[in-house]
């Protein structure tokens, strides 16, 4: 793939992908493309929509196309609070409830307007409701267009950790118009397009390249960079799941820097985004691949050169996790899989370790405790060198 070749920004030209996962999800992709929708809902027989947005979105973009089905369809609008708030069980049971309230049956379709939290928790509802009835995904944010609907898992954060509870489910398409891209704020941006940068470390050298020559630090992009940005981080990832469209074995690795980073965006309880916790993760998780012998020096520093000069995810390490804490909310994170603390290592720079023959590598717990620390450690020293400067 020549990740330098950009990709002719024509509004209105809706492009087909598929998700290539197990259970594959026709991907519409293209800029300004909301006048085409209600052809593609020609294709489904249904009694009703359920449209869930947040209140800011539909403000912003939903109205148009909430308006636009309404034309031809019964059509019910349907809010949610805004960001990870809305992925509870709270939130969960009261959405599942009203919609048997307000008559929702096994031939109804939920629409999500909005990035991966609404997506997460209206395609648990959907896969709840009668034990699964239809959903389309329509996201607004980089991660949502990018990633999280590249994916059929849809889940609620429990207590002691994210995405704790949840089923497979997947849309009956997915539909990413870019032009909802222009007011994504920088954070959010930049946590989809963390995610396009470690597509580039564990699989492809040269797009990793191409995304350190390409990314602006301050996050600002003409719509035709972001048209091309996001169609080609959305290619990165569909070429992994295309060789494992499970996610389980091959697939794995799209995990790096997951296991730290859901640690810390737990510990921080929604005051940091999901990106800018796996952007840390990434830097521990480079350090413990150096500490093992795998990568050099020079590939942990483009890890830091990337993510901090290129890509604008610059803050400082929050002051309150301790190498203790960290730890303790992996152990907790990690009794998913029931095993010891596992990683996704890097053997080199756009390849995994799988010399055990998996890609989750188990790990000393003293090791990894003691990189946390070298890595809180320094990130102090940093931030105090910083301040007298
Ligand atoms: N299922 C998966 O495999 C998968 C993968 C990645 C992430 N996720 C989940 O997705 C969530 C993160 O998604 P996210 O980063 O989109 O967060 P989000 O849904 O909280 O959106 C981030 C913020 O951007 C706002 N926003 C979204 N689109 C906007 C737009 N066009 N203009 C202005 N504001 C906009 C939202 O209101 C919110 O405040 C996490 O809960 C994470 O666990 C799931």
């Amino acid at each position: 793939m020549n990740w330098n070749q950009p990709l002719e920004f024509i509004p209105g030209k809706v492009i087909t992908l598929s998700t290539h996962l197990e259970k594959p999800s026709p991907f519409y992709f293209g800029y300004d493309i909301e006048k085409s929708f209600t052809a593609e809902l020609e294709k489904y027989s249904f009694d009703k929509i359920f449209f869930f947005t947040e209140p800011h979105l539909f403000a912003l973009y939903g109205k148009d196309l909430y308006l636009n089905i309404c034309e031809k369809y019964r059509c019910e609008l349907e809010f949610v609070p805004t960001g990870e708030s809305c992925k509870y069980f709270p939130v969960l049971e009261e959405t599942c409830e009203k919609l048997i309230e307000k008559g929702a049956s096994k031939k109804s379709i939920l629409l999500s307007f909005g990035g991966g939290t609404v997506g997460n928790i209206v395609g648990l509802v959907a896969g709840l409701i009668y034990r699964g009835i239809r959903f389309i995904e329509v996201p607004t944010s980089m991660t949502g267009q990018t990633d999280s609907t590249l994916s059929n898992k849809q889940a609620v954060n429990g207590k002691t950790g994210k995405n704790h509870f949840g089923v497979y489910h997947s849309p009956i398409f997915i539909w990413t118009d870019t032009k909802y891209l222009k007011t994504d704020p920088p954070t959010s941006r930049r946590s989809g397009i963390i995610e396009g940068v470690k597509n580039g470390f564990i699989s492809d050298a040269t797009f990793l390249d191409y995304l350190e020559a390409t990314l602006h630090q301050d996050a600002k992009y003409t719509d035709e960079e972001l048209y091309d940005l996001a169609y080609k981080i959305i290619l990165s990832k569909l070429e992994i799941l295309k060789r494992d469209p499970s996610e389980k074995t091959y697939g794995i690795i799209l995990e790096y820097g997951h296991t730290f980073g859901h640690g810390i965006e737990w510990l921080e309880k929604g005051k940091m985004s999901h990106g800018e916790a796996v952007s840390f993760g990434m830097k521990i998780a480079a350090e413990l691949c150096q500490e093992l012998g795998l990568i050099s020096q020079a590939d942990v520093d483009r890890h830091y050169h990337v993510i901090e000069n290129k890509l604008g995810f610059n803050n400082p390490f929050p002051k309150t996790i301790t190498a203790d804490k960290l730890m303790d909310a992996m152990i907790a994170d990690n009794k998913k899989t029931g095993r010891d603390l596992r990683f996704v290592l890097l053997e080199k720079i756009g390849q995994c370790d799988n010399r055990q023959g998996d890609y989750l590598v188990t790990v000393d717990p003293v090791l990894v405790k003691q990189v946390v620390e070298n890595f809180i450690q320094r990130q102090q020293v940093e931030q105090k060198t910083l301040v007298l400067a």
